[in-house]
């Protein structure tokens, strides 16, 4: 591909300090790792906390290789960068970025940018300063590579994309792109772990040229892969697509109610904390937490790694899965393997982020207080959500009728039925609504919801003293 060098140039000089600065900052971000002349540590506290810091890092920053499928199969990065610097189309502005969920680590901005932002003196339409970002590390969960003229070669997407967000540091920089999530902001401070939930995965898919693989894998064309994934909306990914190609609910029902039809078959991002003393994950208990990262890092984000799930061979639950052998991924050699050694650090990582405290004001404690003796008596939610991990300790999942939904997304999963969720610092993801697909939009629905489905009889301050008491509630 020809690529334009006279332009490049020009935005080069324009923003060479910054591309400069970028390499400073990247690379401090990336020395982490100790080095192989450490002495071995014996105490335990001391291991742990250099396995959180390397699992840290892994969460952050790890693409395992991925940059082969986002970059070198369906060439997302040319859709970036635009015609102008030698992609496709028009390119990603700050703002379009904004607007699809991506955040901006501030903390990756030298300080006379982020004033220069502020001041509006950066073209937030301006793909040349995504690209920027890019190379300044900004962009949380996408990591660029480029070409020594400055061009993009291809990106990379890390775990921090879907769970992370941003603190609301900087509130006017969201460039009216979008509403975040409630404490969250558009560029801000890290909050690792937490559900982006303003992230439109689909929307950012769907921009890639070249979506063959995907059509290929689903038996269809690449419109109707588009079409599905703009079909997902901001804060959910589809991960079961992949193995049985069912993209839609055909009848969401809840408390024996037709509420939807033709529902997305995608769920909503959790968050990646609040997993302490949990057995089983995800929405539909797939595994332990190093199961479903190999799952994810290997089939999801495409990263280089062995995997092995035999419950994948099972042609009937997943055709796609099973035809390609997902249920066992390559023999490779170790040393090709990109993922398999970070696990323990990444799943020790994930176990140690702390839990995020609601704002004063942001509940009201006297009805909580109310709330938490309804929680575990008259609305018996403890049955299931035990306090303190909120969901069941030891085999965690529940048949759908137990819970009064349909079994569409249970179905999609080994043991067909849905995991009680671990609710703690529920309030850090209350934007897209609450259960797997979001069906309910408040915690209200989800109280009115339970009052039916067991029968409760909770009158109406009854139902908002336990809804004061879930947002009130951390792990
Ligand atoms: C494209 C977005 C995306 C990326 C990237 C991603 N995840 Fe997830 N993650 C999800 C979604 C969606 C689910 C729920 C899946 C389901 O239930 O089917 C999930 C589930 C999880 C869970 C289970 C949480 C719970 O409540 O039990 C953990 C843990 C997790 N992811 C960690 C990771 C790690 C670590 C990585 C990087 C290796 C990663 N994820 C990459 C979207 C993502
Ligand atoms: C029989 C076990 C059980 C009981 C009892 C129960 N839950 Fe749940 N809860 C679940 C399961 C399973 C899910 C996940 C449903 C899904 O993903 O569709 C869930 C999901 C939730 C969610 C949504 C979490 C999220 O991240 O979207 C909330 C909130 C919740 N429950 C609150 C309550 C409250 C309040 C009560 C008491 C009125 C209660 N639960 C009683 C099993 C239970």
């Amino acid at each position: 591909m020809v690529r334009s060098t006279s332009r490049i140039w020009l935005i080069g000089v324009s923003l060479s300090w910054l591309f400069t600065a970028g390499m400073a900052v990247g690379h401090s971000q990336l020395a982490v790792q100790p080095s192989a002349a450490t002495p071995p540590i014996k105490d335990p506290i001391a291991n742990a906390e250099q396995k959180a810091r390397r699992g840290r890092h892994t969460f952050r920053f790890d693409t395992f290789g991925d940059e082969a499928f986002w970059g070198g199969t369906l060439k997302l990065h040319e859709a970036i960068e635009g015609t102008r610097f030698g992609g496709v189309g028009p390119g990603v502005s700050p703002r379009t970025a904004l607007a699809v969920g991506l955040k901006i680590d501030v903390g990756a901005l030298p300080a006379d940018l982020v004033d220069q932002i502020e001041q509006g003196k950066v073209n937030l339409d301006d793909p040349a300063v995504t690209l920027a970002l890019l190379k300044l590390n900004a962009v949380i969960g996408v990591t660029g590579e480029f070409h020594a003229n400055g061009t993009l070669k291809s990106v990379g997407i890390q775990c921090a994309l879907c769970h992370s967000t941003v603190d609301d540091s900087h509130p006017s920089l969201c460039a009216g792109a979008v509403t975040p999530n409630p404490g969250t902001g558009c560029v801000g401070h890290r909050l690792d772990g937490w559900a982006n939930r303003d992230l439109n995965v689909g929307a950012i898919v769907a921009l890639a040229p070249d979506l063959s693989a995907f059509a290929s894998l689903l038996h269809t064309n690449q419109s109707t892969v588009r079409t599905v994934l703009r079909s997902w909306g901001p804060g959910k990914f589809d991960a079961e697509l992949i193995l049985d190609g069912k993209a839609f609910n055909p009848k969401q029902i809840s408390n024996g109610v037709v509420t939807r039809t033709n529902v997305p078959g995608a769920t909503l991002i959790p968050p990646a904390f609040g997993l302490g003393g949990v057995n089983l994950h995800t929405w539909t208990g797939w595994g332990s937490v190093p199961h479903w990262n190999a799952f994810v890092a290997n089939l999801e984000m495409h990263g280089v790694g062995r995997f092995f799930d035999p419950r994948l061979d099972n042609a009937a639950q997943f055709p796609i899965a099973a035809a390609h052998g997902f249920g066992d991924l390559p023999h490779i050699s170790p040393d090709d393997d990109r993922i398999t050694s970070k696990l323990s650090d990444l799943q020790f990582y994930q176990l140690a982020i702390p839990s995020p405290q609601p704002r004063a004001g942001s509940f009201d404690p006297a009805a909580a207080k109310r709330g938490d003796d309804l929680f575990s008596g008259k609305a018996a939610c403890n049955n299931c959500h035990v306090e303190p991990s909120w969901t069941d300790p030891g085999w965690n999942l529940h048949t759908p009728a137990e819970v009064c939904v349909d079994p569409f997304q249970a179905d999609r999963a080994p043991d067909q039925r849905y995991r009680t969720s671990p609710i703690g610092a529920i309030f850090s993801h209350t934007k897209g609504g609450f259960f797997h697909d979001g069906r309910f939009a408040t915690l209200g629905a989800v109280v009115d919801h339970y009052n039916t489905c067991f029968h409760l009889g909770l009158s109406g301050s009854e139902k908002h003293d336990l809804i004061q008491y879930l947002l009130s509630i951390t792990f």
